[in-house]
């Protein structure tokens, strides 16, 4: 069919339901068939996309799936638990995640003043904090991993080598991290600091991207050992490398977003969708402030994977 036959038969469609419509405002509800309720939602759907489209809906919604690469989602597994916790204050996510038949568990990024209500979950869930890690030695808040070794015994603390942070242990590039039968791949990905790593959960097709990638965004370069150069290859070589379905989970959010896909931030990521010297040139001149907590939070976070740092009251 031709895009304006196409048209003439939307329109038809449009036509005769929009007349139905009539009839039923108008008392007569004799022609109120099966059939009859299906054209009227028809309109509905077709008003939504006729500015864009003589296709029908539901071939519309293919088309624009496509647009985005999206594949088929892949489920977690049944013994593989998953919690995103949120910080409202420095907009932090830390991920719980554990293998529910071991009750083994690891927390990624966690935060100082949310580690009472981490341990407290923890405990009620009845699983076992194997590691507390961080994607990469924060600047906006204080990492929760030293009060958590305090309040959940035999928690080891876990960053990259290259972070320059003390932790109970270091990860190298593609060193992996087992919670009962299940795993993390830790990915090296500079440039919002050296240390920064991406872990990948290949079985569940999901990443944390910690503050390489973020929803529409990234990591800002402008302060610790930041490089956009460098972040925009991180991001290019190893993460939008994986599988386009897998699912992404950033360290933040500001907007209320909660996770995305390789896919979309493909194709819709406003500062990664740019050439290199486009994105050098953008992250350059953003003209951010200086981050509040950094002269706290660096210090504190160089140290406390190893130490107790207890809450402030
Ligand atoms: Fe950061």
């Amino acid at each position: 069919m031709s895009p304006s036959n196409a048209f003439g038969s939307v329109l038809r469609r449009v036509s005769a339901a929009a007349a139905t419509v009539s009839a039923i405002t108008a008392g007569s509800t004799r022609t109120l068939s099966r059939r009859t309720l299906i054209t009227t939602s028809y309109e509905t759907t077709v008003r939504r996309y006729i500015n864009i489209s003589t296709l029908c809906p539901l071939h519309q919604t293919a088309i624009l799936s496509q647009g985005a690469n999206m594949e088929q989602r892949k489920p977690f597994t049944a013994d593989f638990f998953f919690r995103q916790l949120f910080d409202e204050q420095s907009h932090t996510y830390s991920y719980l995640l554990a293998d529910i038949a071991s009750k083994e568990a690891i927390l990624i990024d966690p935060v100082l003043e949310q580690a009472t209500r981490d341990a407290k979950l923890i405990e009620e869930l009845g699983f076992t904090l194997k590691f507390a890690l961080n994607t990469h030695m924060h600047a906006d808040h204080v990492t929760g991993t030293g009060y958590l070794k305090q309040l959940l015994p035999g928690t080891l603390s876990v960053i990259s080598k290259n972070s320059g942070a003390k932790a109970d242990r270091h990860l190298v590039d593609n060193e992996t991290v087992k919670f009962g039968r299940h795993e993390l791949r830790a990915l090296c990905t500079p440039g919002h600091t050296n240390g920064c790593m991406t872990f990948v959960v290949e079985e569940q097709g999901c990443a944390f991207t910690g503050d390489t990638l973020l929803i529409r965004g990234c990591g800002r370069t402008d302060f610790q050992e930041g490089d956009s150069r460098t972040l925009y290859r991180s991001v290019h070589d190893r993460i939008f490398t994986l599988p386009d379905n897998f699912r992404l989970f950033p360290a933040h959010d500001y907007k209320g977003n909660m996770e995305t896909t390789v896919a979309e931030e493909k194709r819709y990521n406003p500062r990664l969708t740019k050439d290199i010297e486009a994105f050098v040139e953008l992250m350059g001149n953003l003209n951010l402030p200086y981050p509040k907590m950094i002269d706290k939070a660096v210090p504190a976070n160089r140290e406390c994977g190893l130490f107790d740092i207890p809450k402030e009251s």
